[in-house]
């Protein structure tokens, strides 16, 4: 599993959804209050990109048709997305946040 830095935490605004292009792929960032989130950044309902999409609390909810993931698990927490969207661990260092990918 790689670490990869992905930017300075007071760079990520509180509760709003920052992308991060690693190796071509979007990696969604999250910060709610202290706590890092970070996921795929595509919605597998019909694979919109997550980006805008609003977050509400540890949630995010897709701009296109409304699937609402949890950000902690990934798991579809409201309908019509059943699958989850992945989440990658992260680490705090510091002002570094680091998220491990595979
Ligand atoms: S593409 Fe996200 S809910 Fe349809």
């Amino acid at each position: 599993m790689a670490r990869v830095l992905v930017g300075n935490a007071r760079d990520f605004p509180n509760e709003f959804l920052c992308p991060v292009d690693i190796e071509g792929w979007s990696v969604g960032i999250v910060r709610v209050d202290d706590i890092f989130y970070a996921f795929s950044n595509y919605c597998p309902h019909l694979g919109a990109e997550l980006t805008g999409s609003l977050v509400l609390d540890t949630k995010v909810i897709c701009w296109w048709h409304g699937s609402a993931f949890d950000l902690g698990t990934g798991l579809s927490v409201g309908g019509p997305a059943y699958d989850p969207i992945k989440t990658y661990p992260v680490e705090v260092e510091g002002d570094s946040v680091y998220i491990l990918k595979d």
